[in-house]
């Protein structure tokens, strides 16, 4: 079938509220056409329904929203999510650095790839800028996993030759197997790569340099890695780095900045580094649920309006508690209030489609279920439990989707499709 058509409540966000008060659009009787794969339509059913005549029509019980993009994601650690006791650094130690040990093995790999990748369709997301390994066949796991489902999915193999044994690489094999993966998989399905060195703390000098070369030879590629999370990181990077200005002044002088650089958490940045990111049109990848998780802090989504830099919304699984980009918009609501900021359940929203799908720099692609855009979408249930149900009766929009966010998760995930086709049903 190439064309059809999706008949139910369509919400969508596909720019900055704050910035567009007429970002939201919202149809509570809609259409969505969709051509192979693509939408070429979408809007009131009574306008569209006419033009659309001869057009098989589904309709859809729930609140149909963009596929969510995450962000930022660990997929070798999803088996060690829940990993008690630690902050940060110890928590790498002792938990996360043995987890990736394990990805030694392809076989290994291929199991929790086709896991993950699942885990991601049952909470709606369709998209996710993802961590993979040290190790190269970390990413074919990954991507050849998300080929098979027709997922939109970024990552690069992890950069990191002051790493533990075992996933330590080098800066010349780093450069030789970055270079070899990008041959491998550019410009396959929808497929994206990212240079990935962990964070300063495991890359030597002469590692990040390498990472700065191949961000400039591969201009279409991101650059992704953790800026300024945790308290201790931050100062182990001071002490190193003496003379930098400040951490995000460190992967600057590396070439590591500029508008295709994708930074998890900048919980704690000096109003020099906000202003460093908006200018060179980098942004940071907010991950309330992992910062809340590892005592790292909140993030300050007032100084990111104050400076004006791009943000989306991330997980951080393993460090983040959960895969639901709806319960993580919960929290990023909470994060704000604990920094006195009110953050709009629509601007969530956004963060958690559009806003991602920015700084991804895939927004042409997915975020908004706009014409033109590939056809992923979740379809929310708003009674899913009993309780979400009782809040919701008779509630405003504002309010049934402020009432997803807070009390609901993979529960409220009614179906997932993606390019049109249904990837994940519930029942
Ligand atoms: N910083 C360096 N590596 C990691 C990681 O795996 N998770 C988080 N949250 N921060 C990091
Ligand atoms: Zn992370």
């Amino acid at each position: 079938m190439t064309v059809q058509a999706f008949r139910g409540e369509l919400l969508s966000v596909p720019r900055d509220p704050q910035l567009d008060p007429a970002a939201v659009r919202y149809d509570a009787d809609g259409l969505l056409v969709v051509e192979q794969g693509i939408v070429v339509a979408r809007g009131a059913y009574a306008d569209l329904a006419p033009r659309f005549a001869s057009v098989p029509v589904s309709h859809l019980r729930g609140l149909i929203v963009p596929g969510f993009v995450d962000a930022h994601i660990h997929y070798p650690q999803m088996d060690r999510i829940a990993a008690h006791g630690e902050q940060l650094l110890d928590w790498l130690d002792r938990h996360i650095f043995p987890a990736e040990q394990a990805f030694a093995s392809r076989a290994h790999a291929d199991v929790v790839a086709d896991a993950f990748l699942n885990e991601l369709l049952r909470n709606g997301t369709t998209s996710a800028l993802v961590f993979p390994t040290v190790h190269a066949h970390s990413v074919d796991a990954l991507f050849d996993a998300a080929l098979a489902r027709q997922m939109r999915i970024i990552s690069g193999k992890v950069l990191m030759d002051l790493g533990p044994a075992g996933l330590a690489d080098t800066a010349q094999s780093g450069r030789d197997e970055t270079e070899t993966l990008i041959a491998r998989w550019r410009a396959r399905g929808r497929l994206g790569y990212a240079v990935t060195p962990r964070f300063a703390l495991t890359s030597s000098d002469a590692q990040l340099h390498v990472a700065g070369q191949l961000v400039a030879d591969h201009p279409d590629v991101l650059m992704h890695t953790h800026l300024a999370e945790n308290l201790r990181e931050i100062a182990a990077v001071g002490e190193r780095f003496a003379d930098a200005a400040d951490y995000l002044d460190v992967y600057d002088r590396f070439g590591l900045v500029g508008a295709r650089s994708v930074f998890a958490h900048g919980v704690h940045l000096p109003d020099r580094s906000a202003r460093r990111l908006a200018e060179t049109g980098a942004g940071i990848a907010v991950c309330p649920s992992s910062n809340l998780f590892l005592g790292s802090g909140f993030f300050d989504f007032g100084q990111a309006q104050a400076c004006g830099f791009r943000t989306g919304l991330g997980t951080d699984v393993g460090a983040g508690t959960t895969f639901s980009m709806l319960h993580t918009a919960g929290l990023a609501y909470q994060a704000a209030q604990a920094r006195g900021v009110r953050l709009d359940p629509f601007r969530a929203l956004w963060l958690a489609t559009a806003g991602s799908a920015g700084l991804l720099h895939i927004a042409d692609r997915v975020g908004g279920l706009e014409a033109g855009q590939e056809a992923d979408f979740a379809v929310l249930d708003d009674t899913a439990t009993p309780l979400l149900a009782r809040r919701t009766a008779g509630a405003s929009l504002a309010d049934r989707l402020f009432a997803l966010q807070i009390l609901g998760d993979d529960r409220a995930i009614r179906q997932t499709w993606i390019m049109g086709q249904c990837a994940w049903n519930r029942t």
